[in-house]
């Protein structure tokens, strides 16, 4: 395999964690120890990502849309996140790993926002890696939150419309203060992006990987970082400008 230029890494990964049901059921075994496994995985590729001094990595875990599964799957899912919250701080801290979480708090057991809400206090001095979960997660409903309370800012006086740009938006998001993601990767085979991001990813670099969750791993991540440090990222311009870096 091709080796990682340092000079040339993502600032921000965002993935899609997608795969697992399928990954238990060609074992024949329960959805649920698909999620189990794919845990594992979320450890190994943040565990990289620090590693490499990638400063942001997303998880998508749980979109608004999930809450239609059914609800024995829903509830497994929510202990195990509440599990892994609570065997992973410790490293976290140890590696000075910044938890957040991007997505709507209400609907989330109360036990788990507390659990999430501890790691995120006890985490939020850190900068080494900030680890961001998408939970109860949509990237419509984030923008519409967004020109929600800018709308609430304009009507109290403290914008004007005309206020509202690329920045000013952004501020609004979740994401308020994160670089855009430069590699979005998506396992699972699918080629979509499922209400993640929808915003931030405008000038993202795609990578797919028909591996399911629980089988991608530190090697199939660097393999996703070695495809990405090959794409030539033009943002409108021609190839031949970037070369001479002009714009004439
Ligand atoms: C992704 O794996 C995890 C979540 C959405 C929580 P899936 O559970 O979607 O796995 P597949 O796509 O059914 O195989
Ligand atoms: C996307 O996976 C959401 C997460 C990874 C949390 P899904 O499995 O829910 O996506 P669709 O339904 O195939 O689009
Ligand atoms: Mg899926």
């Amino acid at each position: 395999m091709q080796s990682i230029d340092p000079a040339k890494l993502p600032r921000h990964v965002g993935i899609i964690m997608d795969g697992n049901g399928r990954w238990a059921k060609q074992r024949f075994r329960n959805r649920i120890f698909g999620h189990e496994e794919g845990a594992n995985s979320v450890r190994e590729v943040a565990r990289c990502c620090r590693k490499l001094e990638i400063p942001y990595l997303t998880l998508y875990a749980f979109s608004k849309e999930n809450w239609q599964r059914p609800k024995s799957e829903v509830s497994a899912l929510w202990s195990l996140l509440d599990r892994f919250l609570e065997s992973e701080l410790p490293e976290m801290v140890d590696k000075e790993i910044r938890l957040r979480h991007l997505g709507d708090p209400e609907g989330i057991p109360e036990d788990v926002l507390a659990r999430l809400r501890k790691a995120i206090d006890e985490t939020s001095g850190f900068d080494k890696l900030t680890l961001s979960l998408a939970i109860n997660y949509g990237g419509r409903q984030e923008i519409l939150l967004a020109a929600r309370k800018f709308a609430q800012d304009v009507q109290e006086g403290r914008h004007l419309p005309e206020d509202l740009t690329d920045e000013v938006f952004s501020s609004y998001l979740f994401t308020a203060d994160y670089p855009d993601p430069d590699l979005i990767i998506r396992t699972g085979g699918e080629y979509r992006v499922s209400n993640f991001l929808l915003w931030q990813l405008a000038y993202a670099e795609l990578y797919t990987s028909q591996l399911l969750w629980p089988d991608f791993r530190e090697e199939q991540f660097m393999e996703a970082l070695v495809d990405y440090q090959g794409r030539e990222r033009r943002f409108g311009k021609t190839g031949d400008q970037l070369k001479s870096d002009s714009t004439d």
